[in-house]
């Protein structure tokens, strides 16, 4: 288990040194590295057992820190950055030199964020090095929402876990890169497509690929909770494997038939951004209780449910 608490300054020191913290943010737990030292960033890859060609997130608290290491930013990302940050959102932009190629696995850009969460923007406030910071969890496992499971997953390799309670969005930023000058969604995540769409106009969206190397966060199998998920109709799943020891993961309704450990509801009110919430944190509860097979079911594409139902069909995907 890895010291946790709420104390900077320790995080500081940790980071300072080159030892790694776990940082809270508003979408998932972090693993901080300082992102201008390529030993420290390099212990995050062997923490994580993530692929080197797997590139990280540079974390910061302010647009002026990210142009020092940043180029040729272009005019859409910067109406984004003045509209969202702090917020779910990561920019994919230009590197200058100094970000090493480790964190950027060889890319001429990097991912950039200002994260939403009161404790990290403290600590990234009196630090002058920016945060390499991949998600908290075990490479394509489930991403973490609280201290207690960035301590179940990586207890044993982090340096400090900064505790700032559970993630208030709860799936990772959306990502938008500029190749060719397009605005792109790299990733979907926890700022709405739609919410971009009204600050720059109509936006591309690549498609999900487990072979392309420039952007690997895409990779189809992700997320995965270690137990079978089939998604479809729920009554008609649950019908066709009566007998089978299964577990139901709803969007809103509750079958009474489940025994209620095996049975949870994303949102009872139907509210995406409650689902989001609590979308990783039920995985991880299924990964415990271990049911042979999750039945779920994909939610409305539309605002968050849109980065829900990528979640699910990675996690589903064999
Ligand atoms: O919400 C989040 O984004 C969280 C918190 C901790 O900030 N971080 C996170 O990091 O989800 P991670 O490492 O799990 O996902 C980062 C993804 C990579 O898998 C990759 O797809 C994309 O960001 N990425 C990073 N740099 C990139 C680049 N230069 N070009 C294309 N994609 C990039
Ligand atoms: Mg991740």
């Amino acid at each position: 288990m890895a010291e946790t608490g709420v104390n900077i300054e320790k995080a500081k020191a940790t980071l300072e040194t080159g030892g790694l913290v776990a940082i809270p943010t508003e979408t998932v737990y972090g693993l901080a590295a300082n992102g201008f030292n390529a030993t420290a960033v390099s212990n995050i890859f062997k923490a994580k057992n993530r692929p080197s060609f797997d590139p990280l997130i540079l974390h910061s608290n302010s647009i002026e820190k990210i142009k020092s290491f940043t180029k040729d930013i272009p005019e859409a990302a910067l109406a984004l950055a003045e509209a969202f940050w702090p917020g779910s959102l990561t920019l994919v932009l230009p590197k200058q030199d100094m970000v090493p190629p480790i964190v950027t696995s060889g890319l001429d850009t990097v991912g950039v964020r200002i994260p939403k969460h009161p404790l990290t923007l403290q600590l990234l406030e009196s630090i002058p090095f920016p945060l390499a910071a991949p998600s908290a969890n075990p490479f394509g496992y489930v991403s973490p929402t609280t201290a207690v499971h960035v301590n179940n997953n990586l207890g044993t390799k982090v340096d400090y876990i900064l505790d700032g309670g559970a993630c208030e969005v709860g799936v990772e930023s959306t990502i938008v890169g500029f190749p060719n000058g397009v605005p792109t969604i790299f990733r979907k995540g926890g700022l709405a497509i739609e919410e971009i769409e009204k600050i720059i106009g109509k936006v591309e969206v690549q498609a999900t690929s487990s072979s392309k190397p420039s952007a690997p966060g895409m990779l189809e199998k992700h997320y995965s909770p270690g137990i079978k998920l089939e998604i479809g109709n729920i009554p008609e799943l649950m019908k066709a494997h009566q007998g089978k020891n299964f577990a139901v993961l709803s969007f809103k309704d509750i079958y009474d038939e489940v025994p209620a450990p095996f049975m949870k509801v994303l949102s009872k009110s139907g509210d995406l951004t409650e689902a989001a919430r609590n979308l990783f944190a039920f995985l991880r509860y299924f990964s415990e209780v271990k049911p042979e097979i999750i039945f779920t079911e994909l939610l409305p594409e539309n605002g968050l449910g849109t980065a829900i139902n990528d979640r699910l069909k990675r996690a589903a995907a064999q």
